[in-house]
């Protein structure tokens, strides 16, 4: 064999080692989604249970669902300075650890306080890995993959919230609420496991003034030496913002077009009320007139499953057509399903067949959700914001997320029952509309661009170019 030969051969077979490996890191620390879609997802199901073993009142069931929330949004604010201090990669291994501890105090609680703290831990760890998983992936993948790659993130929540309403189902029968919290410790297990191996971000190596591991943990995520010029690029960047950030950077002038996108997002993706179908699906459907739970539940699966098909799709599509195509289109698609389940509702007389319509219109809904807003605001806030405060920033994203979802899902049924589905359904699909005009105006195109460039972009606030990109 000629020695050019050998070595093209030689540099194809590592190629193919570095796309198995960062796979490998995309899928692991996607893992940290799973938890996060099955710890949210699994109370629909398990409240029907632990309610009468603790004979709650409402208000203390609200305390119990919410706690989550409350404690995610406080994760996602105080996780992004951690990650910045303690590195990507341990923050993930911590997180690992306390969605294990949560959902052990969660399955064993002996009383509605040990509960409330079991569910309190497990938010935080979904607050910690809603700010740390997309940076980590998006640090580690090449530009070119990086929209997919992210995506994974989206797509494992789907199929958490899948897997919680299968679990639910399957243990429902014997009423084994202790089942569905406790089985999460499966994912947390092989999730920081996972972790423990993965290799820390080079970005973040680099901020730290670790050259030579910086260098060799791309040379080893690429799986060739040949790594000089994204070295430079992230140094350059670097270069760029010395400083650690501090919290007030994130109200720097330069910064503030990103910050507009990704809080901006944050809020949308929650009021255009995904969650009320999330959380509340069996509730809806039976109102809409599928008397039996175990039809509504069935009903409510099939919806999980449109879901997590949705999001592939849209994992195949995002670094072709770009971001904001999948963004325009979904959310038209979620204002004209909203409007749709309305007019459901609106009929004075529930029939099995109107019933049914309410079931497509949900799942079309979701699966416009799942092509858009779902994936791209995670992407997003994980590509738009310069490294100095990128964690920060991201983790402020998240706690804008955290906290709109906790005020949709508060006033969800104070709603229906004061305004009536119909009215209700048509509000989300007015702030769909305000999504949609907010994206064509605000959000930037960032596909197949660096992170480095599109911070450059960023910079010189050079939204028109990006945005026809
Ligand atoms: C949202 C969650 C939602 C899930 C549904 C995520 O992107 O942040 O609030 O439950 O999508 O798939």
């Amino acid at each position: 064999m000629r020695p050019e030969t050998k070595l093209q051969n030689s540099a194809a077979m590592a190629n193919t080692g570095n796309q198995a490996f960062v796979y490998l890191a995309a899928i692991f620390a996607a893992l940290g989604g799973l938890l996060f879609g099955y710890d949210t997802g699994v109370i629909s199901g398990a409240e029907l249970f632990f309610r009468n073993e603790f004979t709650l009142s409402t208000f203390e069931l609200e305390v119990i669902v919410s706690g989550v929330l409350a404690g995610a949004a406080f994760g996602a604010l105080i996780g992004g300075r951690l990650a910045d201090l303690f590195g990507r990669r341990k923050l993930l291994i911590a997180t690992a650890i306390i969605f294990a501890a949560g959902a052990i105090l969660c399955a064993a609680a002996p009383s509605a306080v040990i509960l409330v703290a079991g569910r309190m831990i497990v938010g935080l760890g979904i607050g910690l890995s809603s700010s740390g998983v997309p940076v980590y992936i998006s640090e580690v993948a090449p530009a070119e993959a990086r929209g997919w790659q992210v995506s994974l993130f989206q797509l494992a929540i789907t199929v958490g919230i899948l897997l919680a309403y299968l679990v639910d189902y399957a243990f429902s029968s014997i009423q084994g609420w202790r089942w569905m919290f406790g089985l999460a410790v499966i994912p947390a297990a092989v999730f920081g496991t996972g972790m423990i191996f993965l290799p820390e971000s080079p970005r973040w190596l680099l901020r730290r003034g670790d050259r030579s591991a910086a260098r060799a943990m791309l040379a080893r995520i690429r799986g060739t030496g040949d790594i000089d010029s994204e070295l430079g690029e992230i140094e350059q960047s670097i270069t760029k913002a010395p400083e650690s950030g501090r919290f007030s950077d994130l109200f720097a002038r330069s910064i503030r077009p990103a910050l507009v996108v990704g809080i901006g997002l944050a809020i949308f993706q929650q009021i255009t009320g995904i969650n009320t179908v999330i959380y509340y699906a069996p509730l809806i459907i039976q109102s809409a007139g599928i008397s039996s739970a175990s039809g509504a539940i069935l009903a409510t699966a099939g919806i999980g499953a449109v879901n997590v098909l949705m999001t592939i799709f849209s994992m195949w599509l995002i670094d072709r057509q770009g971001r904001r195509f999948l963004l325009l289109t979904g959310i038209a698609g979620m204002a004209i399903t909203l409007c749709l389940l309305g007019f459901v509702f609106h009929r004075p007389q529930q029939t099995t067949g109107i019933a049914w319509l309410a079931v497509i219109s949900m799942m079309a809904y979701v699966g416009s959700f799942a092509i858009s807003l779902g994936p791209i605001f995670w992407l997003l806030i994980s590509e738009i914001y310069p490294l100095k405060i990128r964690n920060s920033a991201e983790g402020l994203a998240a706690t804008f997320n955290w906290g709109a979802n906790l005020l949709v899902t508060l006033t969800f049924l104070t709603l229906v029952e004061k305004l009536g589905p119909t009215r209700t359904f048509w509000l989300y699909g007015v702030c769909a509309i305000g999504a949609g005009l907010f994206s064509y105006y605000f959000v930037p195109e960032t596909k197949g661009r660096t992170l480095e460039q599109i911070e450059a972009s960023l910079h010189t606030a050079d939204h028109s170019s990006s945005r026809r990109n």
